[in-house]
């Protein structure tokens, strides 16, 4: 079913970075340590450090986003910025910066939309208790969501709490847990952070509500929707369990106060279900999201696993084959970026009827975006059809969806500007806005308009009439 016209006038087009990617100054004015510097100083491919030293250039940034057009940008706050420890001592620096993004933002009229952790969690908590390991992560997590709500609530409404949960559990560096830990022993862990993760959310939520008038609170997932290999009910169904614990079993826990019958056989097959609490889950049932943050990048094809062992699920975001339940497979009628993900904007489409369906709650497009090596032109051109092309084929896709009448608060693409990649450095680019640097060598981080930017300025002055 295809929809006809514009987005609604009060749709917010936007775009999004977050901290550790972008701003730099990893060390200046009293920021403290993440778990992301560390594993930069482990030998990452590019330097953090510097990032697209959006710290020092932040008025030069956002003038270019008021000259696209922005309605919204999305940005994460830098949580050792504000807490150099993670708790306890606030460094007022920290707020300070932030308070000159948020000013400058809203002078341009363009609505701030705040993650709270996006990967760069303390890497002080850590030291002091195991992080997420513990219950005291909880609190800590809440007092520094509320000195945010109390400092930026009269300029902030939407919030999200924690950038991709459902990824983070799965990379053990980045919840202070070697890379090397045994898969089994991971599993019980990362099982155990995630409901910490989802206890805190939930008080998270329910302050933002004591404290912000009219403020919302998203989670942002990345749900990477399983499409069966073929129309065997063998297939249909692995597609349908992937979908269940690979996606859809945390927003049942953060909306609803349920784990899954399905996802709670899954982990009490690997030993790993967590210690909970009743008082918890009601918690969760009582204070549920406003709204569901939605990073899509990729789909992914699955068919029926051949082997009828159960084996831990250990570490890594993708997970090949989960023995006994499913193996993904290449779809002949996926194309793929350079980098194996699948390009599908019908994907889109069904992530979003599917959220609103189980949870009811409207969605904002946290991120979506193509990586990819862009070549910059003698002229100071990029031509990025191919970024251009990915971009409407979502953007149709979600413009249906907003006819039909799902509910959906906004686009924000990844990422305004080229930042450090998580995975590949500068080596893979996913921004409007070309930074003239490569992993090591910083060359003068000058920003360069790519084509995709005059396109998605146009965009925004249309409407999205004409994708
Ligand atoms: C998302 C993250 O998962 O994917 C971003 O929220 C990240 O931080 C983006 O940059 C793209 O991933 P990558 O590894 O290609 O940079």
């Amino acid at each position: 079913i295809k929809g006809q016209g514009q987005f609604p006038p009060d749709f917010l087009f936007g775009a999004s970075t977050s901290a550790y990617q972008y701003e730099g100054a990893y060390d200046l004015d009293g920021r403290g340590p993440s778990v992301m510097d560390l594993l930069q100083r482990k030998g990452g491919l590019a330097d953090y450090k510097v990032g697209a030293d959006h710290y020092h250039r932040y008025e030069e940034d956002i003038r270019l986003m008021a000259e696209i057009g922005l309605k919204a940008y999305r940005f994460s706050i830098s949580w050792t910025r504000i807490l150099p420890e993670g708790n306890g001592r606030v460094n007022p620096e920290g707020l300070q910066f932030y308070d000159k993004i948020i000013n400058l933002l809203r002078q341009y009229n363009i609505e701030p939309i705040v993650t709270l952790y996006h990967f760069d969690y303390p890497q002080g908590l850590i030291d002091q208790y195991g992080g997420w390991r513990s219950r005291k992560s909880v609190d800590d997590f809440l007092e520094y969501a509320t000195i945010l709500f109390r400092h930026f609530g009269d300029r902030i409404k939407y919030w999200l709490t924690i950038n991709e949960q459902d990824h983070v559990i799965h990379l053990p560096e980045r919840i202070g847990l070697p890379g090397t830990i045994d898969a089994a022993e991971f599993d019980r862990i990362s099982q155990q952070c995630s409901y910490h993760m989802c206890v805190a959310t939930a008080r998270i939520i329910e302050r933002c509500h004591e404290l912000v008038p009219g403020g919302q609170v998203g989670v942002a997932m990345n749900p990477m929707i399983g499409l069966p290999a073929s129309s065997k009910p063998e297939d249909v169904l692995a597609a349908a369990e992937y979908n269940e614990i690979a996606g859809y079993y945390l927003l049942d826990l953060q909306c609803k106060g349920i784990f899954s019958p399905i996802y709670t056989k899954y982990l009490k097959d690997r030993g790993a279900f967590p210690e909970i609490d009743a008082e918890d889950l009601n918690k969760m049932r009582l204070h549920p999201p406003d709204f569901i943050g939605v990073n899509y990048y990729m789909n992914q094809t699955v068919r029926q696993s051949t082997s009828d062992t159960i084996a831990p699920r250990g570490t890594g975001v993708i997970k090949r084959e989960e023995e006994g339940i499913y193996e993904l497979v290449n779809n002949p009628h996926v194309q793929a970026s350079e980098w194996g993900w699948g390009i599908c904007p019908i994907g889109l489409k069904l992530v979003i009827m599917e959220l609103y369906n189980r949870y009811g709650l409207p969605a904002l497009i946290t991120e979506n975006g193509l990586g990819a090596r862009d070549e910059l032109l003698p002229d100071d051109r990029i031509e990025d059809d191919y970024r251009i092309a990915y971009l409407a084929g979502h953007l149709k896709e979600l413009r249906d969806c907003v006819q039909m009448g799902y509910p959906v608060l906004g686009y924000c693409l990844w990422s305004f500007m080229d930042v450090v990649s998580g995975h590949d450095g500068m080596n893979k680019r996913y921004g409007l806005v070309y930074l003239n640097r490569k992993d090591q060598e910083l060359l003068d981080l000058r920003r360069i308009r790519k084509d995709s930017f005059h396109w998605y300025g146009h965009v925004i002055a249309t409407n999205g009439a004409d994708l």
